[in-house]
C-alpha cells in the first residue's frame, strides 16, 4: 500500500506507477477528483483524478473502492482523456457500493464554505465533503442505484426535497432539476454499466489467487479528518487503515505500508504548516518544484520537511517504509533545515499536537545540514541509473538522517517526475 505522508501531492501517483510494474491489481479506496496523481514516462505524462494510476500498466486491473466518492462525469470524460492519450484497452472495475458526487454536492461545498471563515479549509469545490456528510447522514445515492431506475427515483427525490431546503436555508433558490438528474444519472449509469461490479469480491478472489493488489491512496496524512490537522482536512480517512473498508477486504490481507514524503513539505489550501517558508526559499521550491495544484492550478505553500509530522504519520499509518521524493528539488540550496520538534510558549512540544491552534502558534527547532548542487533533470535521471551511491554525499547524509529519526528503511528515492529517475531500495539492506 502507498499513501501520503504528508498534506498530499507527494507524489503517490509517480510512486504507484513505479509499484505497478510488478502489480495485478491496483485500488483507490477514498477520496474522489479531489485528488490530483501525475504520472510521467518516455514523453507521456497523465494527470488522474479518479482513475487509479496504475490503469496505463497493460496487465493491471484498476479498480475504484467502496470508499470513494465518484462524480460520473468526470469519471466519464476521464476514461475519455485516457483512451485520447493511446490508452484504449485497460481494465477497469467500479464498486456498486461507491458514492456518487451529484451536481448539488458542488454547489453545498461552495456555501458552506463561505459560511466557514477563517475555518474554511480551502476545498477543491469537487463537493467531496457533501458527498460523504450524505453518505453518513444516508441521503447517498451509490453507483449500483445508477443501475435501478426505480431505487434512483426514490433515493434522489429524497435527497433532492432535503438538500433543496439546505440550500434555500444557505440562501440559494435556484431549483434542484430532479428530473433532468434523474434522466442524466440513469443515462451515465447505463455508460458506465460493464465496469460497475461487486470489487470485494473480485480482490477477495484476487487476494486468495495470491495476486498482487497495491493500494493508491488519495491525499494524505495530514488531510485525514481523524488524524490530520482538523478541520483543515478532507472528508475521507486517506490513512492506511482506511484501505480495507474502502475497498471491502480484512485488515490482515495488507502486509506494507510505503509511506510517500517529499524531501520538503507542501499545502495547498488552508491551515496550520509550522515549517513553512514564506521567503526566497520557499519560493525556490515552488518553482523548482513545479509546486502548483495538479487539480485546482493553486500554488501550492512550500516549506522545509516536518519530522514531528513524518513521525505522527510513522504511527497512525503504521508505516513499514518510506518513498522519498523530490530530493533533486532541493539542489542548489546552500544550507538545508528540517524542524525535529516544535517550541510553543517557551515549551518544547512532544509529538504533533492536534490543537491547531497550538499547532499554528508552533515554532519549529530545526537542525540544518549542508545542501548540494543544482543540477539539469537529464543529470538527475542518468544517475538514478547509477544507483543509490551516486547521489550527492549531502544528499546521502541528509537521507541517511532522515530514515535515523523516523527508524525505518527508505525503500525508494524519486529524483525526477518520469519513471526512469527512482531509485529502487529494495534488495539493498545495507543501504536502506
Ligand atoms: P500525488 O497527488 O501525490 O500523486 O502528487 P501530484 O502528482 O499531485 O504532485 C506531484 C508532482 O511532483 C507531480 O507534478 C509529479 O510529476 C512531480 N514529481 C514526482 N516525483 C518527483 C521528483 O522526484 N522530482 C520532481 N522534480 N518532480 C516529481
Ligand atoms: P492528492 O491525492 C493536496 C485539500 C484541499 C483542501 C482540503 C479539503 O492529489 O494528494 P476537499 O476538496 O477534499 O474537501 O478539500 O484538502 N486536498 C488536497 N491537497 N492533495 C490532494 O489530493 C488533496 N485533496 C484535497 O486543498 O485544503
Ligand atoms: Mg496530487
Amino acid at each position: 500500500m502507498v499513501v501520503g505522508a504528508q498534506w498530499g501531492d507527494e507524489g503517490k501517483g509517480k510512486v504507484i506507477d513505479f509499484y505497478a510494474a510488478e502489480a495485478d491489481v491496483v485500488v483507490r479506496f477514498n477520496g474522489g477528483n479531489n485528488a490530483g496523481h501525475t504520472i510521467m514516462f518516455g514523453d507521456l505524462e497523465f494527470k488522474f483524478h479518479l482513475l487509479p494510476s496504475g490503469i496505463v500498466r497493460k496487465n493491471v486491473t484498476a479498480v475504484m473502492g467502496n470508499g470513494m466518492v465518484i462524480d460520473p462525469d468526470v469519471l466519464l470524460k476521464e476514461i475519455a482523456y485516457l483512451r485520447s492519450k493511446g490508452v484504449s484497452s485497460f481494465k477497469l472495475l467500479i464498486s456498486e457500493r461507491a458514492q456518487v458526487i451529484m451536481p448539488y454536492h458542488p454547489v453545498v461545498d461552495g456555501l458552506e464554505e463561505s459560511l466557514k471563515g477563517s475555518l474554511k479549509a480551502g476545498t477543491t469545490g469537487r463537493g467531496i465533503g457533501p458527498a460523504y456528510s450524505d453518505k453518513v447522514a444516508r441521503f447517498g445515492i451509490t453507483m449500483g442505484d445508477l443501475l435501478d431506475e426505480k431505487l434512483l427515483a426514490q433515493k434522489l427525490g429524497a435527497a433532492v426535497a432535503a438538500r433543496q431546503r439546505l440550500m434555500a436555508a444557505y440562501g440559494r433558490n435556484e431549483e434542484l432539476q430532479f428530473q433532468k438528474m434523474l434522466k442524466d444519472h440513469l443515462k451515465m449509469g447505463g455508460q458506465l454499466k460493464k465496469y460497475i461490479t461487486n470489487v470485494s469480491s473480485f480482490l477477495n478472489t484476487a487476494i486468495r489467487e495470491g495476486k498482487n493488489i497495491l493500494f493508491e491512496g488519495a491525499q494524505g496524512t495530514l488531510l485525514d479528518p481523524d488524524h490530520g490537522t482538523y478541520p483543515y482536512v478532507t472528508s475521507s480517512n486517506a490513512v492506511a487503515g482506511a484501505a480495507a473498508v474502502g475497498s471491502g477486504i480484512g485488515p490482515r490481507a495488507i502486509d506494507w505500508v510505503i509511506g510517500v514524503s517529499k524531501a520538503y513539505t507542501t499545502r495547498v489550501g488552508e491551515g496550520p504548516f509550522p515549517t513553512e517558508l514564506r521567503d526566497d526559499i520557499g519560493e525556490h521550491i515552488r518553482k523548482v518544484g513545479c509546486e502548483f495544484g495538479t487539480t485546482t492550478g493553486r500554488p501550492r505553500r512550500c516549506g522545509w520537511l516536518d519530522m514531528p509530522a513524518l513521525a505522527h504519520a510513522v504511527d497512525v499509518n503504521g508505516l513499514d517504509a518510506l518513498a522519498i521524493t523530490k530530493l533533486d528539488v532541493l539542489g542548489g540550496l546552500r544550507r538545508i533545515k528540517m524542524a525535529v520538534g516544535y517550541k510553543h510558549a517557551g515549551k518544547r512540544l512532544g509529538g504533533f499536537p492536534s490543537n491547531i491552534r497550538v499547532l499554528g502558534e508552533a515554532e519549529p527547532v530545526y537542525k540544518e545540514m549542508d545542501g548540494w548542487d543544482a543540477l539539469k533533470t537529464e543529470k538527475w535521471t542518468a544517475l538514478a541509473k547509477e544507483g543509490y551511491d551516486a547521489l550527492p554525499d549531502a544528499a546521502l547524509e541528509y537521507l541517511a538522517f532522515i530514515k535515523g529519526e523516523l527508524g525505518i528503511p527508505i525503500e525508494l528515492v524519486s529524483i525526477g517526475p518520469s519513471r526512469e529517475a527512482t531509485i529502487d531500495l529494495r534488495g539493498m539492506p545495507g543501504i536502506r
